[in-house]
């Protein structure tokens, strides 16, 4: 039996509202939206994960001791050949590259194969959407990141990510 799971920053109500906000203005309707409360950053993506991996996951977060920041989302973007429409940070914080860094590297020996691709912060506004040219969001949505979370996907109807558990940011 098998979990698939990963780490993420979880947006509060604010900003989840906020990018509800950008979705309603820029999504077109034959694309897919994320259910607003699916919306999230990915930090380290597990995969399928047997329950010896969500343990040995899961003492990783315990040791990672990260510092809070800020984070300004304000830019979207496509990545056309998956036809994902994104917002993230046009400067990833140099706390935010640290965690992603930490995690990985706490996560070393729990048999996860590591990204291959550069760690590019963003979170899915939809699926399915048609190509538009990466731009600054009009109205930035800032949020202080005082926390990061191990979320596991379910394969129901949206939506479909629960947070597992939580670990503050100093
Ligand atoms: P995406 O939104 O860009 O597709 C849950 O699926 C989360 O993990 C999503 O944020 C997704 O990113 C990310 N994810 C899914 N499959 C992945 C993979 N193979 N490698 C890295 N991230 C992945």
């Amino acid at each position: 039996m098998t979990e698939r799971l990963f780490f993420a920053l979880w947006p509060g109500a604010e900003q989840r509202a906020a990018l509800a906000q950008v979705q309603g203005d820029l999504v077109r309707r034959d694309a897919r939206k994320t259910h607003p409360d699916d919306l999230h950053i990915t930090l380290v993506f597990l995969g399928d994960v047997a329950p010896e991996g969500r343990a040995c996951a899961e003492a990783a977060g315990e040791r990672v001791g990260g510092r809070a920041f800020e984070l300004a989302l304000d830019r979207i973007g496509c990545y056309p050949r998956a036809r994902v429409l994104w917002c993230g940070p046009s400067a990833p914080p140099s706390a935010l590259l640290e965690l992603v860094g930490a995690l990985e590297r706490e996560l070393r020996g729990c048999g996860f194969s590591p990204e291959r691709r550069p760690y590019a912060p963003h979170t899915t506004l939809a699926r399915k959407a048609r190509p538009l040219a990466a731009r600054p969001l009009v109205a930035p949505i800032s949020w202080l990141v005082a926390e990061f979370v191990l979320v596991i996907a379910g394969d129901g109807p949206p939506p479909r990510y629960r947070v597992l558990r939580r670990w503050p940011l100093a």
